[in-house]
Parts: C-alpha cells; structure tokens; sequence
C-alpha cells in the first residue's frame, strides 16, 4: 500500500523511513521552494524571450529549441543561486543539514505532442533512479517550474514497488554513461541510443499516481520508486526542477529502500555536498559504495537483517 502525505507533521528520521517504505510526501510552496522557482522562471523566459517558455514549442523549429536547452539546462545546473537555494529549501523541509547531502538540480522538460522527446529532452520511460547507480538511500525532490495539469506532469506505478522488473541496469555504469553518455545528449535529436536503464518487459502502467502541486510545491519519493514522465498530452511544455539527496547516517549503514531489482555498476556518491557547508563525502566513503555496486548487489539493508535475527531468536 502506497500513501501520499500532505504536509506531513512527521520529523526527519520518520519522513525517510517512510520514503524507504515507499510512501510519497507533498509539500505546499515554501520560500525557498519559490523562490528556486523564480530563478527558474527568469532564466527560462530570458532564453525563450519574447515567448512564453511553455508555449514556445509552438513558435520555435527543433533545431532552434535544442539550441536553446543546450545552454539554459546546464546554466540553470551550475548556477551558484540553486547552491545556496536548495539547502535553504531543506531545511525549511525539516532536514538537518549536517547528515543531509544534495546534488545540483537538474531543470527538464516534457514536451507536448511527439515535438521532441529524445537527448536533451528524453521522456523518462518507467523506470527506479536505483537503476542508475544511486545509493538506496537516495530521495529525490521534484518541483514544477509553471502550473502543472495531469496531463503534463509525471506518474507513480505503486504496484511496482515491491515487484522486480526484468531490467537493463547489470549495463549500466555510472562512471563509464558520464564519460560518454551525458555528454552526447544534445546531440540526440530524434532517436535517443544512449544506453539507458530500461525495463526488459512489458510494463503495467495502470494503477498509476499522478500528483499535481503548484509551483515551489514540493514531491519526495525514493529514488527506488517506479515512475515516468508521462505522454504529454496537454498543449504546454512541463519545465521541472529535481534533485536527490541523501543522508550520510543512512548511506553509512547501507540503509535505504529495499533493493529488488537493481544492478548497476558504478555509484553516484561523489556527485552529493552536504547541506552544511557543501563538502564531498570522504574518497573512502565513495570507493566503499563503489565496491558495493561492483558485486551488483546492494546489501540488505542493516535494519532489516536486525528484524530477521530478532525474528529467528524469538
Ligand atoms: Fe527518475
């Protein structure tokens, strides 16, 4: 059973359990989370310039829109502003900023209709970031940058959640896609051959979540839930802002959400800062993840090996 919490009331340690078991949390627009919005907005609007951003697909050939992505997404990633944002909006969230590290924001974009839908723009098939290298402690916190409508915002596949998926991720490398990967992105427009995580069955997209927050609202989910960008199908580009987290008392103990089908190489902890003064998690810390991901498989987590010795003493 999946739940969505609205503003929850629940501290740290319990948000994340929950996040671990699979429960979704919603929070309202705080200022930080608006204010990561307008920073968005204003870059958005002066790259599009004279059209509204979501609207510009309808005025813009493709070659030109990619050109423009080219520069705003990496822009917007590496903007000193979203340093200074983004702990402020998790601390405003509760977290403590000592244990909680962050990685730069990502801003993507979700086109209407079949405009575009591969390199810059890749319309995330269903799929758990888990496959991608990320620790089973990472959260993920996604805002829209304009209003959103079911129609253009992105899906949860709950009954996934438990069930492993014939999936491609045993190729999937982190280290090895940075390399070669990301760095070819612009240049798929069209069909994307990239190699990505992907299902390797046909996927069940119903019953599906889809959850609509206002700008500088807020969505937490583990980064081991299955979801997608779903077909837009309204007639706006979505424009998005997410980044993951985790927390170091977690990733110290391997503990996280329960891994049931991921086997990528490669671990993504060298891209986190932490909340309190932006420092990388220690070189031993990293290597250590890294030897983890090598044997492709993730550790149980130490809390559930715990219930399972208490559960056989008894
Ligand atoms: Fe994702």
């Amino acid at each position: 059973m999946n739940t969505v919490y609205f503003d929850s009331d629940a501290n740290e340690a319990e948000r994340r359990s929950g996040l671990y078991a699979g429960q979704l949390y919603v929070y309202s627009p705080t200022e930080s989370g608006l204010e990561l919005c307008k920073l968005a907005q204003d870059m958005c609007s002066e790259a599009f310039h004279p059209h509204f951003p979501p609207d510009a697909q309808h005025h813009l050939d493709v070659d030109q829109y990619v050109e423009i992505l080219k520069t705003l997404k990496p822009k917007f990633i590496h903007h000193p502003e979203c340093k200074r944002l983004i702990p402020k909006l998790l601390e405003e969230l509760g977290c403590e900023l000592e244990h909680t590290y962050f990685d730069v924001p990502r801003l993507r974009t979700a086109c209407s209709g079949d405009y575009l839908s591969s390199g810059l723009a890749y319309a995330f098939k269903p799929h758990r970031d888990t496959w991608y290298s990320t620790p089973m402690a990472q959260l993920n916190w996604w805002l829209p940058v304009y209003p959103i409508t079911s129609e253009n915002s992105m899906a949860f596949h709950p009954n996934y959640w438990n069930k492993p998926v014939q999936n491609s991720s045993s190729l999937f490398n982190y280290q090895d896609w940075n390399v070669g990967g990301r760095k070819s992105a612009e240049k798929q427009v069209g069909k994307d051959t990239r190699v990505q995580s992907a299902a390797l069955e046909p996927m069940k997209l119903e019953p599906q979540t889809r959850l609509v927050t206002k700008p500088g609202g807020v969505i937490a989910f583990s980064a081991a839930q299955m979801h997608s960008t779903v077909p837009n199908t309204s007639e706006l580009t979505r424009f998005s802002i997410d980044f993951r987290t985790v927390d170091s008392r977690d990733t110290q103990t391997n503990d996280g959400a329960v891994n049931v089908d991921s086997e990528c190489g490669g671990t993504t902890m060298m891209d986190y800062l932490r909340g309190s003064d932006l420092e990388h998690f220690p070189d031993s810390e990293i290597k250590r993840h890294e030897m983890l991901a090598s044997v492709a498989q993730y550790p149980t987590p130490q809390h559930l090996v715990e219930a399972e010795l208490a559960d056989s003493e008894a």
